[in-house]
């Protein structure tokens, strides 16, 4: 039997197109090991969003440039992939095959071409309606899945290179996720998480014809599915009936993710965003207006061509006044093929390194005062681990914050894996990043 071996960078996407390729792997008579130097099949699912993220996979086949020709073949999966095409094979001559997340279709028969002794594969066509569904996904975690609704971005954002490393957007039909989300549900997965470049643009093409906030509902009505959440949302396309939906069905999780990625008009202009910071905030207004306590948390980049301290300033009182529950936060990192590109007034390193640290001390006092709310609060968490070097079970709240938790001391259930299981936990302490408890079970 052959072996692989894969590892995956990047997003949530990419980790859940490595459990569909794993999926693939296996169904054609590949085996999985634990580590490179054992697999004769190795593959990276490469990220590209920023610098850093594409410089890995070539540190990582550096590390295995003398073992070419000992029978151990190397793969390069994903946005770098896509990005860089077949001057992969000039940069890493060790490298044979080639393919971005929308050619994964023709895994299988790439793998045959490799087989037959092609010495490079490559499947970098865009030019596909077709979307990556695969008879079998082998899933990481037993209790939270992930569901692809939607592939590829339309959007243009000045500083992406999304578009052009996964194509143009493409949707599955409701009935298809809707199956998949009752055979998850049969087989004991009570989490689902739908995923989507911009989950908002989703459109059945199908003639049900469902959009994204009918679909969030019906896949939260399925049965035995206790907790539904999505990423990533584009705001101009987020609709007030997605707020609507989660008010009126339980089963979907209190949390949006909204990336805003400034606070200034003038540079959401400039980033090609298609909304203002005043549109921005009416959606974030629907959320505070909800019936239900929305938890709230967005990306930020700081250091765009052009933004100046004025619109630096307006990011930071933007954070004020939302009061988001956290941010992930990045410098503009310059990427090929993006309209960013040819933008003048590049702003120096170290600028942007001290705007991310003010940036990043401003959110983290705005997450001690949030998450301080929460002391003498009862949350329903789905136990997701255990840490042995505190005793504390890891749990997961329904606005995706991150409370450890001792049990009461009790002989009848100690040894007891509560992992899967929703219990409720009174919050006793809060930092800033997480809270901590005690289980009242
Ligand atoms: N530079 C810095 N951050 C970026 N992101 C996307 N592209 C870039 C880039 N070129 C960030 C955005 C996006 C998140 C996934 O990564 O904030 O929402
Ligand atoms: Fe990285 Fe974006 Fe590709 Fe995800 S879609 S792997 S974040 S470049």
């Amino acid at each position: 039997m052959k072996t692989f071996y894969i590892e995956t960078f990047g997003c949530q996407m990419n980790a859940h197109d490595s459990e569909k390729v794993i999926g693939t792997l296996i169904g054609q008579g590949y085996s999985q090991v634990g580590t490179a130097e054992e697999a004769e099949l190795v593959f990276y699912n490469t990220c590209s969003i920023r610098d850093k993220a594409e410089q890995k996979v070539f540190h990582r086949l550096q590390q295995f440039k003398k073992e070419h020709g000992r029978g151990k073949t190397f793969a390069v999966l994903g946005c770098v992939a896509q990005q860089e095409g077949e001057r992969i094979f000039e940069k890493a001559p060790h490298v044979s095959l080639v393919c971005g997340s929308a050619s994964y279709n023709q895994l299988p028969a790439m793998l045959v071409q490799l087989e037959t002794g092609n010495r490079r594969v490559t499947g970098l066509s865009l030019d596909t309606e077709d979307t990556f569904d695969t008879p079998l996904t082998r899933r990481d975690n037993p209790h939270r899945a992930y569901i692809t609704i939607i592939e590829g971005c339309d959007k243009s954002c000045a500083y992406c290179v999304v578009p052009f490393t996964r194509g143009p957007e493409r949707s599955r039909t409701s009935a298809s996720v809707l199956a998949e989300a009752r055979t998850l549900a049969d087989a004991g997965y009570s989490e689902i998480q739908l995923l989507g470049q911009n989950v908002n643009s989703y459109r059945d093409p199908s003639p049900a014809g469902r959009d994204f906030a009918m679909l969030l509902d019906n896949v939260g009505r399925v049965a035995g599915i206790r907790r539904v959440r999505f990423t990533t949302s584009h705001p101009r396309d987020f609709r007030k009936s997605i707020i609507d939906a989660i008010d009126s069905n339980p089963a979907l999780c209190n949390h949006v993710h909204l990336p805003v990625q400034s606070g200034s008009s003038r540079v959401l202009d400039a980033m090609q965003r298609l909304y203002t910071r005043e549109e921005y905030m009416r959606r974030i207004e629907w959320m505070k207006a909800a019936r239900r306590p929305i938890a709230i948390t967005t990306d930020v980049i700081v250091g765009f061509p052009g933004e100046t301290e004025a619109d630096f300033e307006a990011t930071l009182a933007l954070l004020d006044e939302v009061e988001y529950d956290s941010i992930f936060s990045f410098k503009y990192s310059r990427r090929p093929n993006t309209p960013a590109l040819a933008l003048d007034d590049q702003i120096p390193e170290e600028e942007k390194s001290r705007r991310l640290t003010i940036l990043q001390e401003k959110q983290r006092a705005i997450q001690i005062r949030r998450n301080g709310a929460y002391v003498g609060a009862v949350e329903e968490c789905m136990v997701e681990g255990f840490n042995t070097a505190t005793g504390q079970w890891i749990g997961r709240t329904s606005q995706n914050k991150t409370l450890n938790f001792l049990r009461p001391d009790s002989s009848l259930v100690s040894g007891e894996d509560l992992r899967g299981r929703y219990v409720d936990v009174r919050v006793t302490r809060a930092g800033p990043n997480s809270l901590a408890g005690e289980c009242i079970q």
